[in-house]
């Protein structure tokens, strides 16, 4: 895909700021500090678009990025981060999952993992919740460049089975590895009448 413009658009923090021109949205969702917004800034090829940072948690509004005039990348905040207060944790949950099933826009769910670690209880649940409600959904197992090629694609046939139902793709946001596949599975659901 050929990025020609990518802008950030709005933070929203509840249902009455998502956008409201009736283009095909792509979300990504995850763990925090699993590489949302790096995945989100590899693929666009927009270095800061959206922020990066070692602070888990960073991102906690839905922040919603056009894309060639044409569909939206959505940012979803990351869950599972203990240090963030039980009524933001409350929030995510709210916020993301009235995103996940209200939202008529949604034509593809990226759900990231580490490719390091077996996923987490809430990414079961993640995955259950996409597999059981037929959400078109991929799985990206982030930071690659971080294995061995063999760590790597053990890592990935684990992650596979542990995700049932899921396809996995593995990415490197420092090296750009996988950024084809995973753009090939986003213009495949774009394209989908
Ligand atoms: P929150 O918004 O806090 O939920 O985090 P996030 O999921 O958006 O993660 P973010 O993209 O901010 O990345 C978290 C950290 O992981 C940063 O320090 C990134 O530089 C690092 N990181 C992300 N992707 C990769 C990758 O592919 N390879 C390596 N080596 N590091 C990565
Ligand atoms: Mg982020």
């Amino acid at each position: 895909m050929k990025v020609t413009s990518a802008e950030f658009v709005k933070s929203a923090f509840d249902r009455g700021h998502w956008t409201e021109d009736g283009l095909p949205e792509i979300a990504f969702l995850g763990r925090s500090n699993v590489g949302k917004s790096s995945l989100l800034n590899s693929l666009l090829g927009r270095k800061g678009l959206a922020r990066t940072s070692n602070t888990p948690g960073r991102t906690q509004s839905i922040n919603f990025f056009r894309v060639n005039e044409a569909f939206y990348f959505v940012d979803l905040p990351g869950y599972g981060f203990a240090r963030v207060s039980k009524a933001t944790r409350a929030g995510w949950g709210k916020m993301a999952e009235e995103y996940l099933s209200l939202r008529e826009e949604l034509v593809l769910s990226v759900h990231l993992v580490d490719s390091r670690h077996p996923p987490t209880d809430l990414d079961h649940q993640l995955n259950d919740w996409l597999v059981d409600n037929d959400k078109p959904h991929l799985v990206v197992a982030t930071k690659s460049d971080k294995l061995s090629a063999n760590a790597l694609s053990k890592q990935i046939r684990l992650i596979g089975k542990s995700l049932e139902g899921s396809h996995v793709i593995p990415h490197s946001a420092n090296t750009g590895k996988g950024k084809d596949l995973v753009w090939a599975e986003i213009v495949k659901a774009i394209e989908k009448p």
